[in-house]
């Protein structure tokens, strides 16, 4: 059940000039082997949570009674808060799990709003049975305005629906402990309270509490999930480049960046890993994307990431990839064996396409994939393909912990702070002075000093 890497499409042997080459690797070897030992010898707290067993055991006695009782869970949070859910759950659930209710085997339905749009969290409480819900509030931080909003709406709510007593039973907090607005809440009300290790960032608690609660409620096995993430974890401490793929990924994604190479498309070959892009596109954007280095030096670094999802995206973007600048990288994730297997059947008494008769939409999705790679190659595009075997959570795990690894070593390479976020922290300053919280009143800059010449009532 290993996961794949190939990165022969990023080297000059298949695209010349715009690759990385053998000599390039060979000089850089002492730079690879300082980010390696940073990254390795920082001890990030992240790298323990797939051997936390205790949380596991902890985690699955309290949901699995939840499992059997609750009509739905809904988990709000944003960012790093919500992404890892979502790229784990829509990864592992049916695709229709909300939908199906032999495919959710007794489970609950689930839903991740990650956002404070009126008309979302209105349609939300249309669908669910408020009574029979269960909701997974999660913030590191607790002072996230998006998911505190949602938290005073639902949770009055509750009290309506079921009386102060029974509502508490329905809200279930994750939170980082002992710190916080929503932790101080949370132990006056006497919810449920789940922590989140204090060193460890949103975008990289996906293996704590924050994944394995709502994962676990909904019937997902976090055991084999932690597993497939503790032998990546391995794989990510092999010092050697060409035995280690995170930091083989981080070294050609750095190398080919230096080279003008500002684009990382995530591109993935299956519509259950698209979330993974969502994920990956958090995590590299914002752990990667800063104004300084650790030595105090303005860089302003970072590589934008694109997300697109094969093959629907071929007809779209394909053509700006395969023919635009020169300023871009492809990764994509492949399935070798789908969950489902469907046959375009040779007897439709339909004489045409015969190419396409008798084969399976697994082998047009592998054709798919190779020739797009084939002809991003053929135009001289650095790509490369992430293969799981089949996606289930041992894979998942694995894949999560991957990225989260290539992030690291990207952030050591480029000398930059990969756990803060100091502009998203700017931003989330800059609503509390908008909606009059205290202490912030000078946190947002005042636009309308600038007059209204550029703006345009149509
Ligand atoms: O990765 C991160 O740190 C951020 O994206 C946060 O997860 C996001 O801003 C939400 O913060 P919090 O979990 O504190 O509500």
């Amino acid at each position: 059940m290993k996961l794949k890497f190939d990165f022969t499409a990023m080297t000059d042997n298949v695209i010349g000039g715009q690759g990385v080459s053998a000599s390039d690797l060979a000089k850089d070897r002492g730079f690879i082997k300082g980010a390696f030992d940073k990254t390795i010898n920082d001890n990030a707290a992240w790298r323990e949570l797939p051997f936390d067993e205790k949380l596991t055991d902890e985690v699955e006695s309290f949901c699995a009674p939840i499992r059997k009782k609750a009509e739905a869970v809904v988990v709000f949070g944003i960012g790093g808060s919500a992404l890892g859910i979502k790229a784990a759950g829509w990864s592992l659930l049916h695709l229709n799990h909300n939908s199906l209710k032999k495919h959710r085997r007794g489970a609950p339905k689930i839903y991740v709003d990650d956002n404070v749009d009126p008309e979302r969290l209105t349609a939300l409480l249309e669908v669910i049975n408020i009574k029979k819900t269960y909701f997974n509030f999660i913030t590191k931080s607790g002072e996230t305005a998006e998911t505190l909003s949602q938290f005073l709406v639902v949770y009055d709510l509750l009290k309506r629906a079921l009386g102060k007593k029974k509502a508490k039973e329905h809200v279930i907090v994750t939170t980082t402990m002992e710190s916080g607005s929503l932790y101080d809440v949370a132990v006056k009300e006497g919810f449920k309270i789940f922590g989140i290790p204090k060193d460890v960032g949103g975008r990289f608690s996906v293996l704590s509490a924050v994944g394995l609660v709502p994962l676990s409620i909904v019937g997902l096995d976090i055991t084999m999930l932690l597993k497939g993430g503790a032998e990546m974890d391995e794989a990510c401490n092999r010092e050697d480049i060409f035995k280690n793929p995170a930091l083989m990924a981080a070294y050609m994604h750095v190398k080919s960046m230096r080279a003008g190479k500002n684009i990382s498309v995530i591109m993935p070959y299956a519509d259950s890993l698209k979330f993974m892009a969502d994920f990956y596109a958090q995590l590299w954007g914002e752990s990667l994307g800063k104004a300084m280095d650790l030595d105090g030096n303005r860089v302003n670094v970072g590589q934008t990431p694109v997300k697109a999802l094969g093959v629907t995206d071929q007809h779209s973007q394909l053509q700006l990839y395969t023919e635009g600048p020169f300023d871009k990288i492809v990764t994509f994730l492949a399935v070798e064996e789908f969950r489902d297997g469907v046959i375009i059947p040779d007897d439709t008494g339909i004489s045409d396409f015969v190419y396409l008769k008798g084969h399976t939409f697994t082998q047009l999705m592998e054709a798919e994939r190779k020739a797009t790679a084939c002809a991003l190659a053929k135009a001289g595009r650095a790509n490369y393909t992430v293969t799981l075997p089949c996606v289930c959570e041992y894979t998942v795990g694995a894949l999560l912990t991957y990225f989260m690894y290539q992030t690291a070593f990207a952030g050591a390479m480029l000398n930059v702070n990969t756990y803060d976020q100091p502009g998203v922290e700017e931003g989330k300053r800059s609503a509390y002075a908008i909606l009059g919280r205290n202490g912030y009143e000078n946190s947002c800059m005042d636009l309308t000093r600038f007059g209204d010449d550029f703006i345009i009532d149509e």
